[in-house]
């Protein structure tokens, strides 16, 4: 279950939860936990086709694939490094949590940062050229069903366009 920490408040209820992230125009939703957990991609894969189909017929997305991070990830600091400095996208960057957890800050340098923990079960879409950050908590361990438009648009952009 997804946490929010916004404007000095925490949020674990989905629904306002939902509501706060949705005046950012940032898309999130509980899909649930569906005994997911160490099976093979295919099979997640499968298991949330439904979700994955009306999200990519909702929002044009044209690929889907997952991903892992885990303390045995070699270079895990290097990869992560990547992305725990403030960027943005050209394309959505959408992430669905199978396992683990990680935090995604948006509006960094903002005075509405929203910080999200994604937890299994959550989806949330950060829209296209939308600044934010992300890293993994202690436990080191995330994996994710992404989705694309183009992976070429899923390059981390650290210079700010105004
Ligand atoms: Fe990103």
């Amino acid at each position: 279950m997804a946490r929010l920490e916004f404007k000095g408040k925490n949020y674990t209820d989905p629904s306002e939860i939902k509501s706060i992230m949705s005046e950012y125009g940032i898309p999130f939703e509980s899909w649930g936990v569906r005994g997911t957990s160490g099976q093979e991609d295919d099979k997640i894969l499968g298991v949330y086709k439904p979700e994955i189909d009306k999200l990519m017929r909702e929002r044009a997305y044209q690929t889907v694939d997952l991903v892992a991070l885990k303390k045995e990830t070699p270079n895990l600091d290097v990869i992560a490094a990547k992305f725990d400095k403030e960027h943005h996208h050209v394309d959505d960057e959408v992430r669905f949590t199978v396992e683990g957890e990680g935090v995604f800050e948006i509006n960094y340098t903002e005075k509405d940062r929203l910080k999200f923990t994604a937890e299994p079960g959550d989806l949330i879409v950060i829209p296209a050229m939308r600044r934010h950050l992300f890293y993994l908590t202690d436990k080191k361990n995330i994996r994710c069903i992404r989705l694309f438009k183009t992976k070429e648009g899923w390059e981390a952009i650290y210079e700010k366009v105004s």
